[in-house]
């Protein structure tokens, strides 16, 4: 007989206590604690020594990596995410709000991969096959493709069916409907989230699958069992958007085989996601001209330049309390770079509320966007509209001196294939300027936040 025992488990962290407690020691989340029935029963151990390829040491000199070789989708957005391609034996989590398009999007790239003759396997846990079809219809998914499909939801007959089939790529839609018949904890669970993945993922590892994680975001805006699941696997992708925009972005937090700054964007539309190659002109495209407050920065993501505008807007404060609010930046930096326009420009903002939007639902984490927020808020606290054709990149010092910032030529570049005319850059990123051709963009550079202001305004 198999023992059952009950243990309570932190649906946050995937920390265990055998009593229940209000608030987890671990990760500090509050009520976040459910009972779990476990069978004692240890998990199928020998799945687990599969992922071993070799029990004595070995040189590394002689790990032949080459043949490791990463599967270029020709989705070239989600390759870029991905660091060129996935890597065999690779498991990627794709997070995102119900809705935003992960099925969408993993049954592209099953397209995608299959139409290269690649075996793939689409475990569908919470469509029907026939909704599969009309989906894969849309998208405009073409016969004679070795594109596998089932609807399965029992772990120990998707393991089987993975052995079976051989694929090259297997993809799980999603983690919190595959459960594991011998834990008796409800799917969705802590505890059957972690198993199921940890099993899939071994598997994947031993036969040198390219394993694909479809996980919901809980409503804090993490993957339900955040953290055991992010661990486990190699690769993590948020795909994130506005409700109401068709506008996609998709993101790493993880990626243990390239950069974690990359940004893919993709635009929903009747017939599947399609990629957008030029993100500035969307971001840029409902701009409104001579207005104060708004201006257009080149951010950085990864290796890819943005143009994103910044809109600010400065308004008497009516009850006393200035309010200070951020859209798609931090509202602490906010209050920063405030500070400074107080004390080092003399701009009374105390009794002002000021909010900030970074337009197109970007969120900004590049430093170089400082003097564009410094500029706008200012612009609008002087209603002073900035000349339109300008872009303005550089970081903002505490003594309001303008720092360098890295890779500014891609950022020129950019601004000048959108048609821009001038470019308010920090002096000592001048000599990143040299070496690059520019049809006449003009370049201003500045030392102090005031010589910006004053060129400007
Ligand atoms: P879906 O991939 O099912 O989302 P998730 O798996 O993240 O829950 O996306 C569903 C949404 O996408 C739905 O609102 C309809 C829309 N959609 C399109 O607009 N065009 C399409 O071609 C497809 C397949 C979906
Ligand atoms: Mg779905």
């Amino acid at each position: 007989m198999v023992k059952i025992k009950n243990i309570f488990s932190c649906q946050e962290c995937g920390a265990q206590s055998p009593r229940w407690v209000g608030k987890c020691n671990s990760c500090g989340a509050w009520n976040s604690y459910i009972e779990e029935k476990v069978s004692a029963k240890p998990a199928k151990e020998t799945m687990r020594t599969a992922l071993v390829d070799s029990d004595e040491p070995v040189l590394l000199q002689d790990v032949d990596a080459e043949s490791k070789n990463r599967w270029i989708t020709g989705l070239l957005e989600f390759d870029r995410v991905m660091g060129s391609g996935i890597v065999q034996g690779s498991v990627t989590l794709i997070g995102g709000d119900p809705g935003i398009g992960k099925s969408t999007l993993s049954l592209q790239i099953a397209c995608h991969l299959s139409g290269q003759g690649k075996r793939v396997l689409y475990i569908s846990g919470e469509e029907s096959i026939t909704q599969t079809k009309l989906r894969a219809d849309r998208i405009g998914y073409e016969k004679d493709q070795e594109l596998y499909i089932v609807n399965q939801i029992d772990l120990n007959v998707i393991l089987e069916q993975i052995k079976k089939l051989k694929p090259h790529i297997v993809i799980v839609d999603s983690i919190q409907v595959v459960y594991q018949p011998e834990l008796s904890s409800s799917p969705g669970s802590v505890s059957q989230v972690r198993e199921c993945a940890s099993l899939l993922t071994y598997l994947a590892k031993a036969q040198g699958i390219g394993l694909f994680i479809i996980g919901h975001v809980t409503k804090e805006g993490t993957i339900a069992g955040p953290r055991v699941l992010e661990h486990i696997v190699d690769t993590v992708l948020y795909f994130e958007g506005e409700r109401y925009s068709t506008y996609r972005v998709l993101r790493t937090t993880k990626n243990r085989f390239g950069s974690t700054n990359e940004l893919g964007v993709f635009e929903m539309t009747s017939d599947g996601l399609k990629e957008v190659s030029n993100p500035s002109e969307i971001f840029l495209a409902e701009r409104a001209k001579d207005v104060s407050g708004s201006l257009v920065v080149p951010i950085l993501e990864g290796t890819r330049p943005f143009l994103i505008e910044v809109q600010g807007l400065v308004s008497r404060s009516a009850y006393g309390v200035a309010r200070h609010k951020a859209q798609g930046f931090d509202v602490n930096r906010l209050a920063l770079l405030v500070a400074v326009l107080e004390k080092r420009l003399s701009l009374n903002l105390g009794d002002q509320d000021i909010f900030l939007n970074i337009v197109g639902g970007v969120k900004v984490m590049d430093p170089a966007a400082d003097l564009g927020i410094v500029l706008a808020v200012a612009s609008s606290f002087l209603d002073k509209p900035i000349d339109p054709q300008t872009v303005v990149i550089g970081e903002v010092g505490l003594s309001a001196e303008v720092r360098s910032v890295a890779h500014i030529a891609p950022r020129i570049v950019e601004a000048e294939k959108l048609g821009f005319k001038k470019c308010i850059l920090p002096k000592n990123s001048l000599k990143g300027v040299a070496g690059i051709k520019t049809n006449g963009i003009e370049i201003i550079p500045v030392e102090h936040v005031r010589e910006a202001l004053d060129y400007l305004i």
